[in-house]
C-alpha cells in the first residue's frame, strides 16, 4: 500500500525520487519522506501529507547526493505524523530504512533493543526492524572483502521478523550500495544504463528504465549503480532472476487533457476493451481462446465446479461472471469475499477449479485465498492486470488483462475488462458443454459489439453530469438492480461511497423492501437498473414502491424499456444488448454518475481519504 522508491546512479537521487513518489501516491498517501547519503550524513526530509508536502520541504534541504530512497505511506502502525513517516533512521544512525507492510511481531523485538540501548523515536514497526538490523551490523565481522556484512545484518534481521515486508535499507558507511527484500510486498528492480532503482510499482521507474526484475518473496537484492545480486532471505544463497521488459511507458501513466486519472480510465474503457480481447476469439468464430491458462481442455471438461474469490470491484466482476458461467454453461460457481475465505475452511469438492481475480495482483486478501487453496492442492487461475505481479506468478495459469496502468483509486477500466473477461470464460466454459455453435457465434458478436456500446454510453457524460449536479447534495443514495446487474448495483455504491463519500448501499431491487425501503424519503435518492428481460416488469414494480414513498429515481433503463409517465426522475439510457455485454454497458453510467458527483462535491478524486490501491496488509 505504501509506496517505496530507491535510486543509485549520476542524477541528483531526491527530484528523482519525489517524482516517482508522486507516481505512487495513489497507493498510499498519509505522509511521505526521503533520505539521500551526502557528506557522509542521512540528509532526510519527511512530512504528513501529500507528496507536494515533501517538495516544499525538501527544498529546505538542499539535497545533492546522487543516492537515495523514498516512501509515501498509508498508516498501520501508529497515527499520522511527521515522526511516523519513513524513511526512519536508526538510533546508532548507522541504518535507515522503508518498509511497506507489517512486523507483526515488533513489540517482542522492541523489548529486545531496549533492553540493549535502542531508542525510538516513533510508534512504528518499522523503526523496531531498522534498529534490528543496526543490532546486527554492529554485531556483524567485516568481511574479507567488501562488505557483505550490510546485506549479512539485512538478513540476519529478518530472520526474526514475522509478519510481510517489502524494504530497502542504506548504511551509512556504504554509499552507493542498497538492500532490498521482500516477503508479501512488492518489489521491483530497474535495471538502468549505469543506474539503479527499485520501486514498489513500475510506474515509479518506468521514466528511467523498462528492464526490470520482479523480486519474489523471500529473496534479498544487493544493488549497486552498476550491478546488482539477488539471493535468499533463508540461505544467502543466489537466487536466479530474469530480466524483464515492461511493455507500457510512461505516456499510459499519464494525465493527458483529463482532470482525473479516473475520468482518464471511464474514457479509455473501449480501447481497454479491445485489448482484453485482441487474439482471445477462436477462429470459428464461435468461442473464446486463452494463450496462458495451463490447463488442458480436457482438464478443463473434469471440473465440475467454480469457485471465485477476491477484493472489492475485483468481487463483484466475480459476481457477475458467476451469473454467466451458470447461464452459459450451467454450471455451480461460488463467490466469497477472499478475506473470508481464507478464515471460513470452505468445503471444496474435488473438480473445483479456483479463481482469483486482482487488478494489482497484489491484494494481499486475495494471495492469502490463492495460497490457501493451492495448500489444499487446487488448481488456482488467475485474472491479473498487473503483469509479474505477486498473483499473476504464484497462479497455475491465467488471463492477463491487457488493459495498461490504472492509477484511479477507484478501479474502473480494469473492472470493465475483467467483466469482459468473465464473460469470455463463461462462453470458453459452456462451449465445451452444452453451449451451441450458433449461441457462441452469437455471443461473440456481442463481446466484439462491446467498445462501441461503451463509446455510446460514453458519448452521454454531459447528461449524467447534469444529473451528478443535481444529485451532488444527498447524504444517502440506493443502488438496485437484478440479475447480473445486482453485482452492477453493488459497484454502484461502492463506487459513490469510496470517492465521494455519499453513503450508499447496493441491493437486489426486490430485497429492497426487507429493510433499505426503510431509508426511503424524499433525502434518499434510488438508482435503478433496467433492462429489457423477462422481469422488467418486476424491477418497475419495485421502482413505483419507491416512488410512493416519496424517493427521487433516476432509472439507468435500456432504450426500449417504456417507463411510466412520472416513475422516474432522471433517465439514462443504454443501448439494447446482449446479457454478455450488459453489465459492461450497465456499470459505465454509474462510473460517471459516481465520478461527476464526487467532483462536484469538490472531492479529491484519484485519492479518496482512507483508501489504496493495492492493498498489501490484511
Ligand atoms: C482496494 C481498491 C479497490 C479494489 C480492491 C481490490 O480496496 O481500493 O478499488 O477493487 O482493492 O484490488 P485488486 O487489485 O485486487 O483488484
Amino acid at each position: 500500500m505504501c509506496g517505496i522508491v530507491g535510486y543509485i546512479g549520476k542524477q541528483k537521487a531526491a527530484p528523482l525520487i519525489i517524482e516517482g513518489l508522486k507516481r505512487l501516491e495513489y497507493r498510499g498517501y498519509d505522509s511521505a519522506g526521503v533520505v539521500v547519503l551526502e557528506d557522509g550524513a542521512f540528509n532526510v526530509a519527511k512530512k504528513i501529507g501529500r507528496v507536494a508536502n515533501l517538495e516544499g520541504e525538501a527544498a529546505r534541504h538542499h539535497f545533492h547526493g546522487t543516492f537515495g530512497m523514498g516512501h509515501t505511506r498509508w498508516a498501520t502502525h501508529g497515527g499520522v505524523t511527521d515522526a511516523n513517516a519513513h524513511p526512519h533512521v536508526s538510533s546508532d544512525g548507522q541504518i535507515a530504512l522503508i518498509h511497506n507492510g507489517v512486523i507483526e511481531n515488533y513489540a517482542t523485538i522492541k523489548k529486545f533493543l531496549l533492553g540493549r540501548g535502542f531508542t525510538f523515536k516513533s510508534e512504528t514497526d518499522t523503526e523496531v526492524l531498522c534498529n534490528l538490523i543496526a543490532y546486527h551490523y554492529a554485531k556483524e565481522p567485516p568481511a574479507a572483502e567488501g562488505d557483505s556484512r550490510f546485506v549479512e545484518s539485512v538478513r540476519k534481521a529478518l530472520h526474526h521478523a514475522e509478519g510481510t515486508y517489502g524494504i530497502v535499507v542504506m548504511a551509512l558507511a556504504v554509499p552507493g550500495e542498497l538492500v532490498t527484500a521482500r516477503k508479501g510486498s512488492p518489489l521491483i528492480l530497474g535495471i538502468g544504463d549505469g543506474e539503479s532503482l527499485v520501486a514498489s510499482d513500475v510506474a515509479a521507474i518506468v521514466s528511467r528504465t523498462q528492464n526490470v526484475v520482479y523480486l519474489k518473496d523471500g529473496e534479498i537484492a544487493h544493488l549497486r549503480a552498476k550491478d546488482f545480486s539477488i539471493t535468499t532471505v533463508a540461505s544467502g544463497e543466489a537466487a536466479a532472476h530474469v530480466i524483464d521488459k515492461v511493455n507500457w511507458s510512461i505516456a499510459d501513466a499519464e494525465l493527458g487533457a483529463y482532470a482525473h486519472f479516473m475520468e482518464k480510465e471511464i474514457f479509455e474503457q473501449p480501447v481497454a476493451l479491445e485489448n482484453a480481447m485482441r487474439g482471445r476469439f477462436a477462429e470459428d468464430g464461435s468461442t473464446a481462446q486463452f494463450g496462458g491458462l495451463n490447463i488442458t481442455a480436457n482438464e478443463f471438461r473434469g471440473i465440475e465446479r467454480f469457485m471465485f474469490c477476491a477484493c472489492g470491484t475485483a468481487l463483484h466482476a466475480c459476481m457477475v461472471t458467476e451469473h454467466l458461467i451458470e447461464r452459459f454453461a450451467r454450471m455451480p460457481v461460488e463467490c466469497d469475499y477472499a478475506s473470508e475465505f481464507r478464515y471460513r475452511n470452505t468445503p471444496l469438492y474435488r473438480n473445483t477449479l479456483f479463481f482469483v481475480k486482482s487488478q494489482s495482483g497484489e491484494t494481499i486478501d486475495t494471495l492469502a485465498a490463492l495460497r490457501e487453496a493451492k495448500r489444499k492442492g487446487y488448481k488456482v487461475l488467475a485474472v491479473v492486470n498487473v503483469v509479474g505481479s505477486t498473483i499473476a506468478r504464484e497462479a497455475d495459469g491465467g488471463i492477463y488483462q491487457h488493459v495498461g496502468p490504472e492509477v484511479g483509486v477507484a478501479s474502473t477500466k480494469a473492472f470493465t475488462s475483467q467483466l469482459l473477461i468473465g464473460a469470455m470464460l463463461a462462453l470458453y466454459i459452456g462451449r465445451m458443454r452444452d453451449l451451441s455453435f450458433g449461441d457462441g457465434v452469437q455471443i461473440v458478436n456481442a463481446l466484439k459489439g462491446a467498445p462501441d456500446l461503451v463509446r455510446r454510453v460514453l458519448q452521454q457524460a454531459p447528461h449524467i453530469r447534469a444529473i451528478a449536479r443535481r444529485y451532488a447534495h444527498y447524504t444517502d443514495m440506493l443502488f438496485l438492480g437484478r440479475l447480473s446487474l445486482f453485482p452492477i448495483a453493488l459497484e454502484g455504491a461502492l463506487k459513490l461511497k469510496e470517492i465521494s463519500y455519499i453513503h450508499a448501499e447496493g441491493y437486489p431491487a426486490a430485497e429492497m423492501k426487507h429493510g433499505p425501503i426503510a431509508l426511503v424519503s424524499e433525502k434518499c435518492p434510488s438508482v435503478f437498473l433496467v433492462p429489457n428481460g423477462d422481469i422488467v416488469n418486476k424491477i418497475i414494480s419495485s421502482m413505483q414502491e419507491i416512488k410512493a414513498r416519496k424517493g427521487p429515481v433516476i432509472a439507468i433503463a435500456s432504450e426500449s424499456v417504456e417507463l411510466p409517465a412520472g416513475l422516474a426522475d432522471e433517465v439514462i439510457r443504454i443501448p439494447e444488448c446482449h446479457d454478455a455485454v450488459l453489465p459492461i454497458v450497465a456499470a459505465v453510467p454509474v462510473q460517471l454518475l459516481s465520478y461527476y458527483i464526487a467532483v462536484e462535491r469538490g472531492c479529491d478524486v484519484d485519492k479518496p481519504r482512507n483508501l489504496a490501491k493495492s492493498v498489501t496488509v490484511e
